[in-house]
């Protein structure tokens, strides 16, 4: 036996040991973990995978790496794999890159090493143009390796910067996540959450109370409800870990690979197209709300609007759909909540997913119903204005086919910024009962008409006379339609079949911005 051959065997059987001695943690099996993270209510990291990819697709990279420290005990605590599982496979046959933390080793830290893993799929998504899957379960930076993790951190948030718009990045965060491990889900596309068992905060809650003395539960500080209603960080809730999954598959079938590719198209075979349902959707009484999702699920096709941010700002409604087998993005005001008016939560919800669609070539159609912004000093003070522009900034930079349909009221700013002819909409229909105006029509007669109103001699009666002027002017889409700033004024029931049209006719779209290095959306 040669000395090569020898050591080849040495090492070998080291591995075996460690195999043994991590129960296969990492390599399957692995019954105490497993016990472990069952008992939390939780999967183990390659539960995970094998839920997420299609059967038999997984290829891991990686597995025999272990981490290089030599501090506070680590040099007597090795784990093959160093708690992270990474590799690549397919999910309805398409490839994705997939990095899995394991919280029983060390907490799910991440090391040096750990952050090695990832960086190097991050690479290869990059590359290959395939979108990165992270299923994060991490207590943030591996303390005992000081900044070498935070160097590997860092090293993860540059990629996943680099990466924004090339290819889509998924997170869903299926344990705590704490310190630096939430960085890297805030810069990714979408992030996903699961209910009691999930939480992303930079400081956990006993720091919160030795800083601020607030006594706050982890569930209450970062927990799947907090984030999904309350700061808008996660964009899916779900109940437990297997629907976390099965959503994100269903996300992705509605986003392509990457930046230069097409979105997923399914067949569809054309079918009566008219929705009579939609002439009854809009309530006599302007003032009465209606739920904009019901116009919604009748434009698409059957059964295809799966809503993102949910239950965050729901005065306005995102989400992915498809019209004649296409994905496309829709952002509809919700009259039922608010009256659908614009403020600071709705308008950056709004914008994040109108530049979603446009990094990746996702149409976007946009059911307007909006009363103006949302006037107080908690919006002004907070930055309704700069926040407000985010919304405009973004409609007015994609270059997707973008499509508006006026359902009813589209007033002041609002009906600039939501994705108005001015700002580069394609196509702009508006229904009969759309009203388009600077204000409506009571506000608008008490200003311009004030002086004549409380020169009158019944005030309230030339009030009433003066709404009525206004309304019968304004409230309405004929004026706009005159201009041209709307195309046509369409039937509701007809609408599915002018947008399937319209979708079609701006297919081969091709629209350029003025060269630059980037621009700079009002943050
Ligand atoms: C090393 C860690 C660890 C970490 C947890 N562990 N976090 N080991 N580095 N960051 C280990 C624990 O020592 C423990 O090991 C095991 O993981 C499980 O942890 P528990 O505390 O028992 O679990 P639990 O009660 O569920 O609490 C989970 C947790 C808590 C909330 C995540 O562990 C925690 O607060 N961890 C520290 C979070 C943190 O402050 N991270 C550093 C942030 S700084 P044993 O051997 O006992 O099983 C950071 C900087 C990056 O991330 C900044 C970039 C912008």
């Amino acid at each position: 036996m040669n000395k090569r051959t020898s050591k080849d065997k040495v090492l070998q059987k080291k591995f075996e040991e460690l195999e043994k001695k991590n129960n296969e943690s990492l390599l399957g099996g692995g019954e105490t973990r497993i016990q472990q993270q069952h008992g939390k209510g939780k999967l183990t990291a390659r539960e995970r995978i094998h839920l997420l990819l299609d059967e038999g697709s997984f290829e891991e990279m990686g597995k025999f790496v272990m981490h290089r420290c030599k501090d506070f005990g680590l040099e007597k605590e090795y784990y093959l794999g160093d708690g992270v599982i990474t590799g690549y496979g397919t999910v309805g046959g398409r490839l994705v890159y997939v990095f899995s933390q394991d919280f029983t080793v060390f907490g799910g830290s991440l090391s040096e090493t750990h952050a090695e893993k990832i960086v190097k799929i991050m690479d290869l998504a990059m590359q290959n143009g395939a979108p990165l899957i992270g299923l994060n379960d991490s207590g943030g930076a591996r303390i005992q390796e000081g900044v070498l993790s935070l160097g590997g951190y860092a090293d993860i948030f540059y990629r996943n910067t680099l990466a924004s718009g090339v290819i889509p990045q998924i997170s869903a965060i299926m344990g705590p996540c704490a310190g630096g491990a939430v960085y890297s889900p805030a810069i990714t596309d979408f992030i996903f959450m699961v209910e009691q068992t999930s939480f992303m905060f930079v400081t956990g809650p006993n720091v919160v109370k030795t800083v601020t003395h607030e006594n706050v539960t982890a569930e209450e500080l970062g927990g799947a409800l907090t984030h999904s209603t309350k700061s808008g960080v996660t964009h899916f809730a779900c109940s437990n870990e297997v629907e976390c999954i099965k959503q994100i598959k269903t996300l992705l079938s509605y986003i392509p690979q990457n930046c230069e590719d097409d979105v997923p198209r399914l067949e569809y075979y054309p079918a009566p197209e008219s929705r009579p349902a939609l002439n009854d959707i809009i309530p006599a009484n302007p003032n009465q709300p209606y739920d904009m999702r019901d116009v919604i699920t009748q434009i698409v096709d059957g059964d295809s609007f799966f809503e993102v941010h949910k239950n965050f700002a729901e005065n306005i409604v995102v989400g992915f759909a498809r019209i004649a087998g296409r994905s496309i993005g829709v952002v509809g005001n919700q009259p039922a909540s608010l009256a659908g008016v614009l403020d600071i939560h709705s308008s950056v919800k709004g914008a994040r997913f109108v530049r979603f669609c446009d990094c990746f070539n996702i149409p976007l159609l946009v059911l307007e119903d909006v009363p103006g912004f949302l006037p107080g000093t908690d919006q002004e003070w907070n930055a309704i204005i700069t926040n407000g522009a985010k919304l405009l900034f973004a409609f007015s930079e994609a270059t997707v086919p973008r499509v508006t349909v006026i359902t009813r009221k589209a007033y002041g700013g609002a009906y600039d910024v939501m994705n108005s002819k001015h700002i580069g909409a394609d196509l702009n229909y508006a229904w009969p009962s759309a009203e388009i105006a600077v204000m409506g029509a009571k506000g608008a007669a008490e200003i311009i008409f004030k002086k004549e109103i409380s020169e009158s001699t019944n005030p309230i009666e030339k009030l009433n006379e003066k709404v009525e002027e206004y309304t019968h002017k304004f409230a309405n889409p004929y004026r706009a339609a005159h201009r041209g700033y709307i195309d046509e004024v369409i039937y509701p029931d007809q609408t599915r079949i002018k947008l399937i049209r319209a979708f079609q006719m701006l297919e081969n779209k091709v629209a350029k911005l003025p060269r630059k290095k980037h621009g700079n959306i009002p943050l």
